[in-house]
């Protein structure tokens, strides 16, 4: 079931400036070349699900989306019906997306969330978790537990060793930061060329405190073709 509601009443929210970061600029290798944000989910695009999360909140001021280069020149109209969205070109990689798009944001924010463009199913109640974790000022990334049992090959898969699953998490977003932090920590990460695949990655390079927040396992990335069915399918369950 998805979760709908938030945990509490928000009310620390409205003395709070968020800025929202969302790298949408990807090219889909592993969706068969199709940029899987742009992909009809429920009759509308992935991103749009995503977008929709985070415009109905007043305490939201900014949201900058990072498109590809055609998107960014054809934009969808879907994309143009709100005034607090701005858009930049994406880079090369993830990180470089999101660094331009952090740099169009408002300095004037307390907050910035960065969820993946392809990431629909965020539940509120992982949105506020997170936002309420960053508010007192570390870093939250929301993730699950991992479950199974892990395993250490070499090459050619033959098993070297069972790891230790306690304490280890799979990683996902939304990430919120302080919007110091998060700015400081990317300009190093840029400087330096940090090699990073999210931004707590960046964070905790640079120095910064960042812990796990527990979120659904619904809060799945579209990445190959069959979660674009199961997307469907769990949102079809949401609505009977
Ligand atoms: O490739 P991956 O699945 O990790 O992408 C996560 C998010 O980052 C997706 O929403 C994707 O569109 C975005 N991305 C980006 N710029 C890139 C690569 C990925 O904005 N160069």
């Amino acid at each position: 079931m998805i979760e709908l509601g938030e945990s509490s009443t928000s009310s620390f929210l409205d003395n709070l400036k968020v800025g929202v970061v969302i790298p949408a600029a990807g090219s889909g290798q592993r969706m068969e070349g199709k940029p899987k944000q742009f992909l009809q989910l429920a009759g509308q695009p992935v991103l749009k699900h995503v977008l929709n999360l985070f415009l109905s909140y007043s305490w939201v001021k900014d949201l900058v989306v990072a498109l590809p280069q055609k998107q960014f020149e054809e934009q969808p109209s879907w994309l143009n019906q709100d005034s607090k969205v701005q858009w930049v070109v994406g880079g090369a990689t993830r990180r470089d997306s999101v660094w331009s798009a952090i740099q169009a944001l408002s300095e004037d924010l307390d907050l910035v969330i960065v969820h993946d463009g392809a990431r629909p199913l965020t539940s509120k109640k992982t949105i506020f978790d997170c936002v309420k974790v960053a508010s007192e000022g570390l870093g939250a990334v929301a993730g699950t537990r991992v479950v199974d049992t892990l395993k250490a090959t070499d090459k050619n898969n033959q098993v070297l060793k069972t790891l230790d699953r306690s304490d280890v998490w799979r990683a996902q977003t939304p990430q919120v930061f302080p919007y110091d932090v998060l700015f400081g920590a990317y300009h190093k990460a840029i400087q330096n060329d940090w090699i990073a695949g999210d931004d707590s990655i960046i964070v905790e390079r640079a120095g910064g405190q960042v812990k796990m927040v527990e979120c659904s396992l619904l809060n799945f990335k579209i990445t190959f073709p069959p979660d674009l069915d199961l997307a469907e399918a769990v949102l079809a369950c949401s609505k009977s």
